[in-house]
């Protein structure tokens, strides 16, 4: 008889027995210091991230969604304007447009690698857009290269959205530097993560960082209370900073421990002509954030993992066109026919440093046993 596992699809415990020493420190420093907003650790992991990133400048925000939301701000999108983007994402994408009062303009995915397909870009530019917003997806890189070219053409910048991406490379080039800006995550679960909420704004165009900067502290000018624009409070608080700057010390090593799992993956279910495995672009590497496979029968793959133990998740169910919250964008079913399809397929396995492998040698070999069953079936 196997035995039944317990897999979770992340072990932030497991990571946080690694470190235990350098965040109990790092956390107690900052409690002594009180420097409990602005403080120190919030300037050194700008600096540190940003050199991670081979970018010139970033600023720290309370999220991803606000690092997006205002870095379109910063872009000055309003009413009127449109950005170009995809659907197949996590719905913050899209809230950055409608909030900013401007029009997402959702375009078709890519089979292969699920990120923005650029023959889609060109025809989706009209006189009203002002933005293209790329999602490095499951922590794949979106072809940046030929998006570049597109928005070049056009005059127009382009904004990764990099929430799952720390460490996700085109040529040798880490996203944060693949477009004019790039927004992050460091939601708990991301590649590199907080313990709590997080995010980041990264640039070489230092300009546009502070601009983020005076809109995430309440529109700020020389003084406190020197309020030169409309601005917000979403400012990343010193706690999360001190966990992040230990943690960024270990995000190389244990991006190259998901990508080893990944390749296990890889190994494990290859030649299975019922599952598509994700796949790196020629010159990008994947930062490995999810192992997603495509499968016909998703939720019955999905049931039967569950059933041995094995947690999975579904990045996306829904295309977030056609998400109610959406709906002043437009969006139709049917418009989206990739993106629309890999809602209904894509299944995600579990995938993180710690994860043993023999465990992903389990996983792959239950999928194998019900896809190969179900080939056998069919
Ligand atoms: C693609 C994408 N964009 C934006 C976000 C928003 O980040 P946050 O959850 O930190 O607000 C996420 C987070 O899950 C994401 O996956």
């Amino acid at each position: 008889m196997v035995e039944r596992l317990s897999i979770p699809m992340v072990d932030l415990k497991a990571q946080y027995g690694r470190i235990r020493g350098e965040i109990d420190a790092a956390i107690a420093r900052v409690i002594e210091s009180t420097a409990f907003i602005k403080g120190d650790d919030c300037v050194r992991l700008e600096k540190e991230f940003a050199a991670w990133c081979g970018a010139k400048a970033a600023c720290g925000v309370a999220n991803g969604t606000d690092a997006l939301t205002l870095a379109l701000r910063a872009y000055g999108i309003g009413p009127g304007h449109e950005v170009v983007t995809v659907a197949n994402t996590f719905i913050a994408t899209g809230e950055a447009v409608l909030l900013n009062g401007a029009r997402p303009v959702f375009v078709d995915v890519d089979p292969i690698t699920f990120t923005m397909d650029p023959a889609r870009v060109e025809k989706a530019i009209t006189p009203r857009t002002k933005l293209i917003v790329p999602v490095h997806l499951y922590g794949h890189p979106a072809d940046m290269t030929a998006i570049g070219e597109i928005a070049a053409r056009h005059g127009l910048p382009v904004l990764e959205d990099a929430a799952q991406a720390h460490g996700a490379e085109i040529g040798g080039r880490r996203a944060g530097t693949l477009g004019h800006a790039a927004c992050f995550s460091f939601y708990p679960g991301k590649n590199l993560g907080a313990y709590g909420d997080a995010g980041m704004v990264v640039s070489n165009d230092a300009g546009f960082v502070e601009r983020v900067r005076q809109i995430a502290n309440h529109g700020g000018g020389a003084s406190k209370y020197d309020n030169v624009v409309l601005g917000t409070n979403s400012r990343l608080d010193t706690l999360q900073a001190a966990v992040l700057r230990v943690k960024l010390r270990h995000l190389d090593t244990w991006n190259r421990e998901r990508r080893e799992r990944a390749e296990a993956y890889g190994r494990g279910l290859a030649d299975l002509p019922s599952v598509a495995l994700p796949r790196e672009r020629p010159g990008a590497r994947s930062a490995w954030h999810l192992y997603a496979l495509r499968v016909k029968d998703r939720d019955g793959l999905r049931a039967h993992l569950e059933a041995q133990g094995i947690a999975t998740a579904v990045h996306y169910p829904r295309p977030i066109h056609l998400q109610p919250a959406m709906a002043a964008a437009g969006g139709r079913p049917g418009m989206l026919p990739v993106s629309e399809a890999l809602c209904r397929e894509v299944l995600s396995v579990p995938l993180y440093p710690e994860l043993p492998f023999d465990v992903v040698e389990r996983i792959a070999a239950e999928v194998r046993s019900f896809c190969g069953a179900a080939v056998a079936r069919a």
